[in-house]
């Protein structure tokens, strides 16, 4: 693809669109949208302008000057993403939603929302929290992440085991084209199979087959009761071994059922500066029961808690009261960050296999950071068989050593995820970060349908390109 550059006469027109306010080119300005949470050294890429439009109609605006001048556009919400997804690879126009986040509507009666791409995810729950309502489908970076970017790699977070991911929330969006088409897909509809879901396909698709201005999301009570259990187990393959049965034996569906390797939550807690109880366990599972009853959620805990008696825990610590449940999550919601500090050189991983298959998943991860002799820690949502392993640079090698061994180690760990039916990425996407992984893990007729479909929502390849696939 041969784009061109954004010249003045672009930039004049872009003013137009948006409003002067809302193009900007200086580049100290612009370097924050020269990256995500994917290191930056490895990962950014400067763009020409960065355009922060507040409708719909500038948005269609902006795609319609790109397709006549061939010039890409990158969308971004928050940036919080983790497969360098809102990197415009090939520079042009990053179009951010940042201004257009606006709860548009609070329907009640259908206990729905309707909202625009750059309202910050946590801020739909303070909201309907009050109605007693929340949005389930939310991430782990709730707190800054946006909704538009939820969609855009249908994200996953810490209650999936019970409630899903974002996707399964949104019944109904307005996109902008590639072409600068407005479309309504869905709406406030639970059930529709009138015609191709289109609707499912752009979410997950990275930004690469448009821009969602508008989505429906439907709520869910809140649930009046919960427990956390912190269970201690003396080793990794204790802990992991745990999860399938407690899935497949306690006849309840826990509401998350997350691993925590030693590493990781000594890693977390120093960032922290907390202390959780047995610090010094091999690991741990951090199992979450939710209900209307505190007599339900808590035989159900007792139920689980048994189990993990059972099968060789150490301890099972019951929080029970909001301080401390709180304090447990914070621990396990601040790994990614802390190993960030610590360990900026690193490759944080989003595998996910059957639940069945975790068991054997954890023990190549062993056999492969035993081999390289590198540390990879893993935490994650084991209920999903969706692990975060990270990769980190041992602090004596160089950045180049560590790039080409990186890449070694991952094809390594690829393939045997692939092995146990698995995939590459659970929550985070492609992006360009797994790129050239990912086409290991499709084959040739899977790969055209993708160039085709491709083509026909962006026929000239502007929107989002490096993504996915080249
Ligand atoms: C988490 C992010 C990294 O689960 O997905 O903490
Ligand atoms: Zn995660």
């Amino acid at each position: 693809m041969t784009y061109q550059r954004v010249s003045a006469a672009i930039l004049q027109e872009l003013r137009k669109i948006c409003g002067e306010e809302n193009v900007f080119v200086d580049p100290e300005k612009m370097e924050a949208y020269s990256h995500d949470e994917t290191p930056a050294q490895d990962y950014g890429h400067m763009p020409e302008v960065v355009t922060t439009p507040t409708t719909t109609s500038s948005v269609a605006e902006i795609l319609k000057l790109a397709n006549r001048e061939m010039i890409p556009v990158t969308p971004r919400g928050a940036g919080s993403g983790l497969s360098g997804g809102a990197i415009p690879v090939y520079g042009g126009i990053v179009l951010s939603v940042e201004k257009m986040n606006r709860i548009i509507e609070v329907d009640y009666d259908n206990m729905m929302l309707v909202v625009e791409p750059g309202v910050v995810t946590n801020d739909i729950n303070d909201l309907v929290g009050e109605r007693g309502l929340f949005f389930a489908g939310y991430p782990m970076s709730l707190e800054t992440c946006f909704v538009g970017g939820n969609i855009a790699e249908n994200a996953g977070g810490g209650k999936a085991v019970k409630y899903g991911v974002t996707g399964q929330y949104i019944t109904g969006m307005e996109l902008v084209t590639p072409t600068g088409e407005v479309i309504e897909l869905g709406g406030k509809i639970i059930k529709d199979v009138s015609g191709y879901d289109l609707k499912k396909l752009i979410i997950g698709s990275e930004g690469t087959l448009g821009i969602v201005t508008k989505s429906t999301i439907r709520l869910t009570p809140k649930p009046k009761e919960k427990t956390v259990l912190l269970v201690l187990f003396a080793d990794i393959e204790g802990a992991i071994s745990m999860v399938p049965k407690i899935m497949t034996g306690a006849g309840i569906i826990p509401t998350s059922i997350e691993f925590m390797d030693q590493l990781s939550v000594h890693t977390s807690c120093k960032y922290l500066n907390e202390q959780l109880p047995y610090q010094d366990a091999g690991s741990m599972l951090l199992i979450e029961v939710d209900g209307s009853t505190r007599e339900r959620v808590d035989e159900d805990a007792e139920v689980i808690g048994e189990m993990c008696f059972d099968g060789g825990a150490l301890e099972v610590y019951v929080a029970d009261n909001y301080t401390t449940q709180e304090r447990v999550w914070s621990v396990r919601r601040n790994i990614a960050e802390a190993f960030k500090v610590y360990s900026p050189e690193q490759s944080l991983e989003d595998i996910v296999v059957p639940v069945n298959a975790i068991v054997e998943l954890m023990r190549r991860v062993n056999e492969i950071s035993e081999k390289y002799k590198i540390q990879m820690p893993s935490y994650g949502h084991a209920g999903d068989g969706n692990l975060h392993t990270t990769l980190v640079k041992p602090p004596e090698w160089s950045h180049e050593e560590w790039r080409k061994i990186e890449e070694q180690i991952l094809r390594e760990l690829y393939r045997e995820v692939r092995r146990l039916g698995g995939k590459l990425s659970g929550e985070h996407g492609i992006g360009s970060k797994r790129k050239t992984f990912f086409q290991d893990f499709i084959n040739e007729s899977e790969l055209m349908l993708i160039k085709k479909i491709k083509s026909a929502f962006d026929p000239k390849g502007i929107m989002n390109p490096g993504k996915i696939v080249d």
